[in-house]
């Protein structure tokens, strides 16, 4: 098959050194490898999210499997939890809630944008909540929520809820720091920001977030409950249920790449790469979708310029070796979504602008030849 560049939002390409890890030879789950790998992971995650004590966890599963570890151990028996929402993945925070019975008040943002934090704060004003789950990055909408100031008024108004943050379009991408601005769970996966392949739920609960679920008698969980999986966590050597050791050694490497290349880092590089992809984008007809006060660094929502067809588009940019996704929910057709996040370089950004424009050009589209790359060449020099 031949090979293409998958700015998709998720998975995103894994880099050949995250592959040969994964080709290795299958160990024991038991084994000093894995043992080593699955604790430098454990301790590196940990500096990913800014958490000193935060305990993290590494299932197999992928992020609607964190989504669940996430409410699972820490909502209670009549508890209710406040789902802040702007888009398709809070939806699915409220299905979950949903399928396990909890209560809860879904405050929900139009499409493309976000909730603000004084809505949140009206909100908390107003009703009790144990819980708080916002989505750092809507990856259907293109929508980044300002989690720390959403954590700020978890803080302020109901100190004693739990904050929980959806990083799964975020976490290793977009700063998220646990401890310094109060956040109780962080969940993500591992096929998006972090550039490891798909397979991996993770969690990292606060020191208060554990509390809360050693308090609790029961939960609705049994892979997910994480006192199962805490004794694995502490100590590889032990069993619970069998760990995808492939996967977990790959992650591991994967980790410790975004480290190398440090956080600061790879906020900025996020940054500069997703300022250079809509420039170029514009340059070319195209416009975002997503409202200008709230754009994630780690995809765009792009409309399509008149003209244009949605499906045709996406065929001949992957024929050109590039995928990129369409639109979910009601921007489907509407919309194409371009991510990148991870570990894309410059070289792959100037290939993909090479291959829109030669996409546009066979679909008879007029435009400048040249101005999509040339945008993203001369920004992204650094
Ligand atoms: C923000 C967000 N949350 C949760 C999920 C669900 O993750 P998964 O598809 O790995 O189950 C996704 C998937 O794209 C996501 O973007």
């Amino acid at each position: 098959m031949s090979k293409k560049l998958l700015l998709i939002p998720g998975p995103t390409p894994v880099v050949d050194r995250i592959l040969g890890v994964l080709a290795e030879p299958t160990v024991s789950h038991i084994s000093p490898e894995m043992e080593r790998d699955l604790k430098q992971a454990l301790e590196n995650l940990k500096k990913i999210v800014f958490t000193r004590d935060g305990q993290p966890f590494i299932v197999a599963g992928a992020g609607t499997l964190a989504m669940e570890i996430a409410l699972l151990n820490i909502v209670d028996d009549k508890e209710k939890v406040l789902v802040v929402s702007q888009g398709y993945f809070g939806q699915r925070m409220a299905e979950i809630c949903q399928a396990f019975g909890f209560e809860y008040h879904l405050l929900q943002s139009s499409w493309g944008k976000v909730v603000t934090v004084e809505e949140l704060a009206g909100e908390l004003k107003k009703h009790k909540y144990a819980v708080v789950v916002c989505t750092h990055v809507d990856t259907a909408t293109g929508a980044c929520a300002p989690v720390r100031e959403y954590a700020e008024a978890v803080t302020v108004h109901q100190p004693e809820a739990l904050f929980v943050v959806d990083g799964v379009c975020a976490t290793g991408g977009i700063e998220e720091r646990m401890d310094d601005w109060g956040i109780d769970v962080i969940l993500t996966a591992a096929q998006k920001c972090l550039g490891a392949p798909p397979g991996l739920a993770i969690d990292v609960f606060s020191p208060r977030a554990m509390e809360k679920r050693k308090k609790m008698a029961r939960v609705k969980a049994y892979y997910a409950d994480i006192m199962r999986w805490l004794p694995v966590m502490e100590n590889p050597n032990r069993y619970f249920s069998t760990p995808c050791v492939n996967e977990i050694r790959a992650f591991a490497e994967a980790t410790r790449i975004v480290l190398e290349e440090g956080l600061e880092k790879r906020f900025e590089r996020h940054e500069r790469f997703a300022a250079a992809i809509r420039s170029g984008l514009r340059s070319l007809g195209f416009s975002t979708y997503t409202d200008e006060t709230c754009l994630a660094s780690t995809l765009s929502v792009l409309k399509y310029p008149q003209g244009l067809d949605d499906a045709s588009f996406r065929k001949i940019l992957y024929e050109n070796g590039v995928v990129v996704a369409g639109g979910l929910g009601p921007t489907a057709g509407q919309v194409f979504r371009f991510g990148h996040m991870g570990n894309l370089t410059r070289e792959d950004v100037i290939f993909a602008f090479d291959a829109i424009e030669k996409t546009l050009l066979s679909l008879g589209y007029e435009f400048s030849l040249g101005d999509g790359v040339e945008t993203v060449r001369s920004l992204l020099v650094r």
